[in-house]
C-alpha cells in the first residue's frame, strides 16, 4: 500500500473567491499548500471515497504538477474514477460539459482564467459541482472552514502517471480515463449551431481571425474552425497553449487583444475577429471596424437566438450580472420574457439555468453562455457569432446598426482603478454607502438621480440572499453608475466603476461611447471622489 496520511497544518489565506482559489504560483507551490486545498475539497463535499471526478486545466505553468498531485490525493481518498483531459488539458466549458454528460461528482478545475500564467504569475483551483458550475457560496464557506482545520491529508506514492495517452490506466485502484479534450466538446457545439450554414459562409470566402492568445482554446478553435467548418488554415492564430501564455496576458479585450484589434481596424481585416481568454470561457467579438461590447453581444444573441437551431423554440429568459448593460433588458422587454438582474460571477446564473429560467446569460467582463453548459463558454459565443452571420447575411456592423435602431444603444464603458490602497478603496465605498439615502432627485452634470441603492439579490430559486453587491445609482433617463470593489484582484483593491446611458433616437447615435459617456464619467467622479480618494487621475484600464 503507497497512500500515506500526511500531517499537515493548515495554511493562512486559503479562502476561495468567486472563481475558486487563485493565487500566485510560489505560493500554490509551497510545500502542503496545493494538497491542503484539494483535501478541504474532498473533506467539504463529504469524502471522495467512491466518486468520479473530472479534472483539468488550461495548460499554464505548473498545471501539469498539479494534475499528478490531484490524481494521487483522489486515488489515496478513495475515489472511484478520475476523467481527464490529455496533458491535463481542459477548458472550463468543456470540463464543465465532460462534468454533465459523464453525471459525475463534480470536477476539479486548474486555472486562473484570463490571468497571466508562469513560475511568477497566476495559477488557482476550483470546485465544480456536479451541474457542471462552479460551486456555490455554500459549497466554497465549506470549503474554507476545512482549510482552517486540516490536520492531515492522503496521498499515494506513485511515479508520474501517464496522461499524455489515451485510454484508461489505474493508480491504487482508481480508474484513470485520459479523454481527448476537444471531442465530446466539438459534438456538442454540433448539436446546438447550423454548422452546414457557417460551413457555406466559409466556403463563399468569409475570412475570420480566431486569436486564442497561447491559451487553452487553440485546439478547440482548430478542430472545430478549421478543420470541421471548413475556415482557412491560418484563421486561428498563437493556436498552440504555452504555460506562460506566450509571456502575455490572456485577457480577450481591447487592451489585452491589440493585435487582433489593430488587424480588425486595418485595411486588411478579415470579416470576423474574435478572441477567448485563458482557460476559455470569455470572448471578445469584433467586426471590421466594428467592436462589439460585451453587454451588446449578449443583447443581440439574445435577440437572434431563434436562428440557432438550439434556440429555435426560443429562450425561457435570460440573466445578465448587475453591472452588465441593460442592452439586454430591452431585448427581453421586447420578447416578452423575464430578464434576471444576478450579482457579479457566474455561479450566480446556475440555479437560473438549472430551474429552466433562463436560457442565456451574460456578464460586461466578456463572458456569455447558456444552459447547455454551467459555465460562461468562448468559443460558443463565437460560433453563435458565426450562425447569427450566416443567417441574416450580414455583417457585424450592419448587425449592430440594425439592432440599435430597433432596440436603442446603451453605451457602456467599464473604468478600472487597479491595484488601490484597500482602506482608500473601502473608504470610498463606505462613503457612498453612507450617502446614498440622501442622493434620490440630486442633479449631478445635469443628470438626475433617480435611485441609488447597494445591490443585493435574493435568488428566486433557492431562496438565499446576497448583499453588499455593488452600490448602483440610477439616473433618469436611462443613465447608471455602479461601483463595485473586484473580488479577484490579487493585489491591494481593484475599484471597478461601471457607466452607462441609452440613446433611443436612431438620429442621435454616435459611434465613440467614450464621447457620449463623458456626463456620467464626470458625475462618478463627484458622486465618488474618486481622484481625491484613490490619487489617480485616470483609471488603469478602460474597457
Ligand atoms: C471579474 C469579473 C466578473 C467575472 C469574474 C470571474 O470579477 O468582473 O464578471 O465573473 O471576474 O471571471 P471581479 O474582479 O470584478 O470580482
Ligand atoms: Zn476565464
Amino acid at each position: 500500500m503507497t497512500r500515506h496520511v500526511v500531517a499537515t497544518t493548515p495554511i493562512e489565506g486559503q479562502k476561495p473567491g468567486t472563481s475558486g482559489l487563485r493565487k500566485k504560483t510560489p505560493v500554490f507551490m509551497q510545500p502542503h499548500y496545493l494538497e491542503n486545498f484539494v483535501q478541504s475539497i474532498f473533506n467539504a463535499t463529504g469524502g471522495a471515497e467512491g466518486k468520479t471526478y473530472v479534472v483539468g486545466g488550461d495548460g499554464r505553468y505548473f498545471n501539469d504538477r498539479a494534475a499528478q498531485v490531484i490524481l494521487r490525493m483522489a486515488a489515496a481518498n478513495g475515489a472511484k474514477k478520475v476523467i481527464i483531459g490529455q496533458n491535463a488539458i481542459l477548458s472550463t466549458p468543456a470540463a464543465s460539459n465532460l462534468i454533465r454528460i459523464r453525471e459525475t461528482d463534480g470536477g476539479i478545475i486548474m486555472s486562473a482564467s484570463h490571468n497571466p500564467g508562469g513560475p511568477k504569475e497566476d495559477f488557482g483551483v476550483k470546485f465544480n459541482n456536479p451541474n457542471g458550475g462552479p460551486a456555490p457560496e455554500g459549497v466554497t464557506e465549506k470549503i474554507f472552514e476545512q482549510t482552517k482545520t486540516l490536520t492531515e491529508y492522503a496521498i499515494c506514492d506513485s511515479t508520474d502517471i501517464d496522461i499524455a495517452t489515451l485510454g484508461t490506466k489505474t493508480l491504487e485502484g482508481m480508474e484513470i480515463e485520459v479523454v481527448d479534450p476537444v471531442a465530446d466538446y466539438a459534438e456538442m457545439m454540433a448539436g446546438i449551431f447550423d454548422f452546414d450554414a457557417i460551413k457555406a459562409l466559409f466556403a463563399s470566402g468569409f475570412t475570420l481571425c480566431f486569436d486564442a492568445m497561447h491559451a487553452v482554446t487553440g485546439p478547440y478553435a482548430k478542430a472545430i474552425l478549421e478543420g470541421t467548418l471548413g475556415a482557412p488554415e491560418g484563421s486561428v492564430v498563437n493556436a498552440v497553449p504555452s504555460p506562460d501564455f506566450g509571456g502575455g496576458h490572456p485577457d480577450p479585450n481591447p487592451i489585452w487583444a491589440k493585435t487582433l484589434m489593430d488587424l480588425m481596424f486595418s485595411s486588411g481585416a478579415p470579416d470576423f475577429g474574435a478572441a477567448s481568454d485563458g482557460d476559455g470561457d470569455r470572448n471578445m467579438i469584433v467586426g471590421r471596424n466594428a467592436y462589439v461590447t460585451p453587454s451588446d453581444s449578449l443583447a443581440v444573441l439574445a435577440a437572434n437566438a431563434e436562428l440557432v437551431p438550439a434556440y429555435k423554440g426560443g429562450l425561457k429568459g435570460v440573466a445578465r450580472s448587475m453591472p452588465t448593460s441593460r442592452a439586454l433588458d430591452r431585448v427581453a422587454e421586447a420578447a416578452g420574457y423575464a430578464c434576471y438582474e444576478t450579482p457579479t460571477g457566474w455561479k450566480f446564473f446556475g440555479n437560473l439555468l438549472d430551474a429552466g429560467r433562463a436560457t442565456l446569460c451574460g456578464e460586461e467582463s466578456a463572458g456569455t453562455g447558456s444552459d447547455h453548459v454551467r459555465e460562461k463558454d468562448g468559443l460558443w459565443a463565437v460560433l453563435f457569432w458565426l450562425n447569427v452571420l450566416a443567417a441574416r447575411k450580414q455583417s457585424v456592423a450592419e448587425v449592430m446598426a440594425d439592432h440599435w435602431s430597433k432596440y436603442g444603444r446603451n453605451y457602456y464603458s467599464r473604468h478600472d482603478y487597479e491595484a488601490v490602497d484597500s482602506d482608500a478603496a473601502n473608504g470610498l465605498m463606505q462613503a457612498l454607502r453612507t450617502r446614498l439615502p440622501n442622493l434620490k432627485g440630486r442633479v449631478v452634470e445635469g443628470m438626475t438621480v433617480e435611485a441609488a441603492d447597494e445591490f443585493a439579490y435574493d435568488d428566486p430559486v433557492d431562496g438565499s440572499r446576497s448583499e453588499g453587491q455593488g452600490i448602483r445609482i440610477m439616473f433618469k433617463g436611462g443613465g447608471r453608475i455602479v461601483f463595485r470593489l473586484s473580488g479577484t484582484g490579487t493585489e491591494g483593491a481593484t475599484l471597478r466603476v461601471y457607466l452607462e446611458t441609452v440613446e433611443t433616437n436612431p438620429a442621435a447615435l454616435q459611434d465613440n461611447p467614450q464621447n457620449a459617456l463623458s456626463d456620467v464619467v464626470s458625475a462618478a467622479d463627484k458622486l465618488a471622489e474618486i481622484r481625491t480618494r484613490t490619487g489617480r487621475n485616470a483609471p488603469d484600464v478602460i474597457t
